[in-house]
């Protein structure tokens, strides 16, 4: 079981101020994916079969493969009709749902990606994301998915994602990022609410509370896109696992907005 709960060229740096989680201007306009300049961990494949085959080692710690999905997946969402929360799409139910041939198109991609992710013996689940639910009171550290993070798992995985409506998933450099942990104001500050000790149990206290997964984002980091139709798959933290986790973060969600369409295993 994880513990984890939970992309358009960036133009240049980005402003330390839209970094700021109201700044959602930046994040609607991002629509594609550009490879951070000098960036060397994220490999780009040509085709779902690379995708599959190519490791994780090296340094390399997230793959992705472009795509310029055709059809027209805004139709689905409206289609799709209200709702609220995080929505599980089954497959009955875009099978079944009333569309043009360019939303038919859409529906039947949603479909094969789950499909080819299946016979992989993966567990892909596609949802539609109305809101996700804030940290509320967080304290020192933020653990909800709009925070910066790295997913977890006991045994060896890796996270798969692709986004197809709505703003994308965001990324963020290892290396323009440091875990809050490692601040020393905020590890001050941990420590205090934990009430004991710099040592082992203050560790498990961090691990139990998932405040080590979370990461803050240098002051000249330039966060990048996702971007749309393409597919992720990008380094989990597991025991023994050869590089540095891929850490990323949900966008943030516009109130009154359709929802996000994301693919996700
Ligand atoms: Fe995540």
């Amino acid at each position: 079981m994880r513990r984890d709960s939970v992309g358009l060229p960036v133009p240049g740096p980005l402003p330390v101020a839209s970094l700021a989680r109201g700044d959602v201007s930046w994040a609607q306009d991002m629509a594609r994916f550009q490879i951070p300049s000098g960036y060397s961990r994220i490999h780009i494949v040509t085709s779902f079969e690379e995708l599959v085959a190519t490791p994780l080692v090296a340094g390399t710690n997230a793959l992705c493969w472009p795509r310029e999905l055709p059809g027209d997946f805004g139709e689905v969402v409206k289609a799709l009709g209200p709702g609220a929360g995080i929505e599980d799409l089954d497959d009955a139910r875009i099978a079944k749902l009333k569309l043009s041939a360019a939303g038919r198109r859409a529906a039947e991609l949603l479909l094969e990606d789950q499909r080819r992710l299946r016979d992989l013996h993966l567990d892909p689940v596609l949802n539609a994301i109305h809101e996700y639910r804030r940290d509320e009171g967080p304290g020192p550290v933020s653990t909800d998915v709009f925070s910066f993070h790295v997913d977890s798992a006991p045994v060896e995985t890796d996270t798969w994602l692709c986004s197809y409506f709505g703003a994308p998933t965001e990324g963020l450099r290892n290396d323009q990022a440091r875990r809050h942990v490692d601040l020393p104001k905020t590890r001050a500050a941990l420590l205090e609410r934990f009430g004991g000790e710099d040592a082992g149990e203050f560790s498990e206290y961090l691990r139990e509370h998932h405040f080590d997964l979370h990461y803050a984002a240098e002051p000249n980091a330039e966060p990048f896109s996702f971007g749309l139709g393409n597919l992720w798959r990008v380094a989990v933290q597991w025991p023994g696992c050869p590089v540095p986790a891929f850490i990323h973060r949900a966008p943030a969600m516009v109130p009154g907005q359709p929802p996000r369409l994301l693919l996700i295993s």
